[in-house]
């Protein structure tokens, strides 16, 4: 049983929390998407223009919504997303993702741009860890790939969407950069934050911890993490050798074409996330649940996780119906992170179970097995 906390009944109440914990600054890192913002609310808008189309009279007395992906049963679902900078919103941000996914049996990703390097999270956290992969420069990349390897992670993602880093204003507008910049007004709005600021003082500047070991030691790596600025000459043939690198389950992020998608599985990949990148990268993508179908008819026998808008429990039931293994979390654990480190992660992962619970009985289905198209349909304009 999880801690439930006064006046916290959803995710978007997490997000207020969140809001009112971090300074500007930070928040607007967490939430803030490219260019106009459009393509995050695009995201949102898709999930609500469906709604739900129950069967009544169906016994769902008990419900199941535990599911196999990649060849494992996981109680829920769910994956929690890769995240950088995860220190900035809580202490140990990493870690604490990293262990509520465990105690709750699912996956966690951990970024590339993490704030504890690939060991430490291994070291002490249980459960299943995936890593994700920017390619910064192919050698590095290498040396990530056989670090993850040896330190027991499952699954590895690639992620193909920041060739170049998406424009983001709020961060440009902020001056938001690690390590964080002295001026009068972000000294203002740390002050004016008082229960990040304490954490923040009490723990030191975060850091891209993967690449401070002796063999990965590089400031010109770190600063282009942190500019997003990747090698933008990595293609089909690169991932060709990274299917050969890698002798765990592959996973391509960023994937929003069925051209795309079929591709991915020729290659070798066991499977894609479909995933705009929750709109931070191109306002003008599609959003990922309407184009979840198609790809999900054209990439046959491939896994299919689709992110980019999860809120709520309702949107677990709409992308599993419409043909996803499962669905990862972005923003939504970092609002639990954001507001209350470890167990405000568990919280929000609960919330989201138990919202999907009550959705499968509401619409008359006992297992999230049992979820097919035509749970699904979309409301009239
Ligand atoms: C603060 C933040 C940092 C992110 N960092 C990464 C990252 O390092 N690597 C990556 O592949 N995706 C990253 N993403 C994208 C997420 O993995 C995921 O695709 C996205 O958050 C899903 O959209 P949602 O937040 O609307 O759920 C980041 C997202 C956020 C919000």
């Amino acid at each position: 049983m999880t801690t439930a906390f006064p006046g916290i009944f959803s995710v978007s109440d997490y997000r207020e929390a969140a809001r009112r914990r971090l300074p500007k600054t930070v928040f607007d890192y967490l939430e803030g998407a490219a260019d106009d913002e459009s393509g995050m609310m695009h995201n949102r808008a898709a999930f609500e223009q469906l709604q739900l189309r129950p069967r009544r009279l169906s016994d769902v007395s008990r419900r199941e919504q535990s599911v196999s992906l990649l060849d494992r049963r996981i109680p829920a679902p769910l994956v929690i997303a890769p995240t950088g900078l995860n220190s900035a919103f809580w202490p140990k941000g990493d870690l604490a993702l990293a262990r509520a996914a465990g105690k709750a049996g699912i996956p966690f990703a951990l970024s590339t741009a993490s704030n504890m390097s690939i060991e430490e999270v291994a070291q002490d956290a249980d459960g299943d860890l995936w890593f994700q992969l920017y390619v910064v420069h192919r050698n590095l990349a290498k040396s990530l790939v056989s670090r993850a390897r040896a330190a027991g992670y499952s699954t590895l993602i690639l992620t193909t969407d920041v060739a170049v880093n998406g424009f983001r204003k709020r961060d440009l507008r902020n001056g938001f950069a690690i390590p964080f910049k002295a001026s009068t007004r972000a000294a203002l709005d740390g002050l004016s934050h008082p229960r990040w600021l304490w954490s923040y003082l009490m723990n030191g500047m975060p850091e891209l911890k993967n690449f401070s070991t002796d063999d990965a030691s590089d400031t010109a790596s770190q600063a282009a993490v942190l500019r997003r600025q990747m090698d933008a000459s990595f293609s089909w043939d690169d991932l060709r050798r990274l299917r050969d690198e890698w002798p765990g389950k592959l996973l391509v992020k960023g994937i929003v074409t069925t051209e795309d998608a079929a591709r991915c599985v020729e290659f070798g990949a066991d499977g894609v996330i479909v995933s705009n990148h929750g709109g931070r990268q191109l306002a003008d993508l599609p959003a990922t649940v309407d184009v979840l179908p198609d790809i999900v008819d054209k990439a046959t026998g491939a896994t299919i996780i689709l992110d980019s808008g999860i809120r709520t429990g309702a949107d677990v039931v709409k992308a599993l119906a419409l043909g996803a293994d499962s669905v990862m979390l972005g923003r939504a654990s970092l609002y639990g992170l954001a507001a209350r480190g470890e167990v405000g992660v568990s919280d929000v992962i609960e919330m989201i179970k138990r919202e999907t619970d009550r959705t499968l009985a509401l619409i008359g289905c006992r297992a999230i097995d049992e979820l097919d198209r035509s749970y699904v349909s979309r409301r009239p304009t």
